[in-house]
């Protein structure tokens, strides 16, 4: 959670840091703020709410600095105010420290600094860090050493970045919390996510857990807590910055839903072979011989995406189970040699997730990281990983990112079947000839969609229902859950069967009801519509264009081209995301930073 930014270079900084918190605006946007350092001393502006405000408050003439960095928070300890935003400094103002994470025995060194003598300003957790600093320099540390024997003291998942008067340099270290440093001629960057600054460089260092890095313009080192040499190589990045942006839309969430039928292009390419079989680079035939049974651990959007995986291999007749990853890490299932644990996480950075990875790993269970970031914590502590290539989202809503998990994971469905059963699954041709032009159908959906046209008709309402059933369950979900975070609105995801067995008390003529039809079971799941029919609830039913059956009795319909049926979820989502995103922006809502959430949940 959070964001943090940096950047050293032999000109002026100010506007370069305040561009970098714009991009990491989707992390956190309760607070801002930033720091510089220039002949006059450390300069601090922080306040609560978003960049822009921040932005034009700064006086650029008595910050202009050429080292810098900035901080845009998600508050987990102390309410959003001026005096809980980063930087935070120590008691003489020569120590600016931003954060991302938390520390755990914040409490303690709290305590002990504040009998020292120390005068805190803030409720955060942050705070302890810059006082900590200030005793190591007042016990004559240089501020490397400074930084370093603070940081030894403290407990718990951070990415910290400072700048301290009277040096050229900036000190960070990472643990447990993204940090990655961009290079660029003789100016550094570092950030929570490389967006931050992407317009500037492509070439960037993805620093582990445990490092520590001094930044001084034209330099990097890169060293332990012991101060001595890590080698992490510089790496290009394939996202360019007009990815990070906004072309025109509205909002990141639309743009992002119309670059639906490209990300899932890219997901695919060169992973079909010609006679229709799977060809995943990182998993020839085989890598899955001894697997015999798959946990996928995930949150939010992401553990809908491993529900519908799940689902498709249970009908392979392979066990498979989707926890949530916080349940996961606080109640663990059992793993046997045979269990393959898949972590599915858009960012890679999800602390949840990470935390049951870490956990099953300990227990000696293969794992298997499905993330959109190469370079992620996940994708580098895992086993394997697979990448989904939907390319940078920006929107705190996960919409693309989805659609590219589920075609992903379909893919490693396949792989996995073969590779357990000894066989293609009956449905492989079918599936794969169907995924082949499913970008085109998802391009068709976004060019034909009337669900804008509902927006007025629906947004008055007491609350929604969405059921489905299959893979039109976790479909459901989703679209509940996407409508719930950007519309504020009350929304329920439910197994088509499930309503009847209590939500149903709250069916009325003012709940409308969203029936998702994945072309299996429909006879069923018309059932239920008509169940809630008959208690007065206007049905938007969204199934397939030919369904004729549905058409006829639900109140209004939203086509999705014809598919295989384990597809048809990805296209009746792309309908769900816009009916979502049109009440939102009818509400009037923050769509693409909806209040309370941060796109990347790096606390538990
Ligand atoms: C919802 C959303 C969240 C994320 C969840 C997991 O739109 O974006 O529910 O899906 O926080 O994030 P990742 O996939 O990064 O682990």
């Amino acid at each position: 959670m959070c964001g943090i930014t940096a950047c050293v270079g032999e000109d002026d900084v100010v506007d370069t840091v305040l561009t970098g918190l714009k991009n990491l605006e989707y992390r956190g946007y309760d607070s801002a703020g930033i720091a510089t350092l220039n002949g006059h001393g450390v300069r601090v502006h922080k306040r609560e709410g978003g960049i822009d405000p921040l932005s034009s408050e700064v006086d650029h003439v008595e910050f202009a600095g050429q080292l810098g960095l900035g901080h845009t928070r998600w508050s987990t300890h102390g309410a959003p105010t001026d005096e809980n935003a980063h930087p935070h400094t120590d008691c003489t103002g020569t120590v600016a420290v931003v954060h991302n994470g938390i520390i755990e025995n914040y409490a303690e060194l709290r305590s002990e600094l504040a009998a020292a003598g120390h005068l805190f300003t803030s409720e955060t957790d942050t705070e302890v860090v810059p006082h900590l600093i200030e005793d190591e320099l007042a016990a004559g540390y240089d501020p490397e050493a400074a930084f370093r024997r603070a940081i030894a003291r403290i407990e718990g998942s951070y990415a910290i970045a400072v700048l301290v008067d009277g040096t050229d340099a900036i000190f960070a270290t990472r643990q447990g919390s993204p940090l990655v440093l961009g290079v660029d001629g003789k100016r550094r960057f570092l950030a929570s996510d490389v967006p931050s600054f992407l317009e500037y460089t492509s070439r960037v260092v993805y620093l582990d857990d445990g490092d520590f890095v001094r930044l001084t313009p034209g330099e990097h080192v890169i060293t332990d807590i012991t101060g001595s040499p890590q080698n992490r190589p510089i790496e290009t990045v394939e996202w360019g910055s007009e990815d990070a942006e906004r072309d025109g839309y509205d909002h990141y969430m639309l743009k992002e839903i119309h670059e639906q039928p490209e990300a899932l292009r890219r997901a695919i390419n060169g992973r079909i072979t010609d006679d229709n079989r799977v060809d995943l680079e990182e998993f020839p035939p085989g890598s899955f011989d001894d697997v015999d049974e798959v946990h996928f651990i995930s949150c939010g959007t992401s553990h809908h995406a491993s529900m519908y995986a799940c689902q498709l291999l249970r009908d392979r007749g392979i066990p498979a189970h989707a926890f949530t990853a916080g349940e996961y890490a606080t109640t663990p299932a059992p793993v046997t040699d045979g269990t393959l644990v898949v972590a599915v996480t858009q960012s890679g950075e999800t602390a949840d997730t990470l935390t049951s990875m870490r956990d099953v790993k300990a227990r000696n269970a293969r794992t298997l990281a499905v993330t959109n970031v190469v370079g992620s914590t996940a994708a580098r502590e895992a086993d394997d990983a697979l990448f989904i290539r939907a390319g940078p989202e920006i929107g705190v809503a996960a919409t693309k990112t989805f659609s590219s998990q589920v075609i992903v994971l379909a893919l490693l469905v396949e792989r996995l079947t073969e590779d357990i059963t000894g066989e293609p699954s009956a449905e492989r041709e079918g599936l794969l000839s169907a995924l082949r032009v499913l970008p085109d159908q998802v391009e068709r959906v976004l060019r034909e969609s009337t669900a804008a046209s509902l927006a007025s008709q629906y947004a008055d309402a007491d609350g929604r229902f969405f059921i489905g059933r299959g893979v039109a369950f976790p479909v459901a979900c989703e679209g509940a859950l996407k409508f719930k975070e950007i519309t504020y609105e009350h929304a329920e995801g439910f197994a088509a069967g499930e309503l009847k067995h209590g939500p149903l008390a709250l069916v009325t003529p003012q709940t409308p009801v969203l029936a998702v039809f994945s072309g299996r079971h429909d006879t069923k799941t018309l059932n239920n519509v008509e169940e809630v029919r008959s208690r007065g609830a206007p049905v938007i039913g969204i199934a397939a264009e030919t369904a004729n059956h549905v058409e006829s009795t639900v109140d209004v319909f939203l086509p999705i081209p014809e598919t295989h049926p384990e597809l048809s979820g990805v296209l009746a989502n792309v309908q769900l995301q816009l009916v979502s995103y049109y009440v939102a922006d009818l509400l009037d809502r923050s769509i693409d930073k909806p209040r309370n959430l941060a796109k990347s949940v790096t606390v538990e």
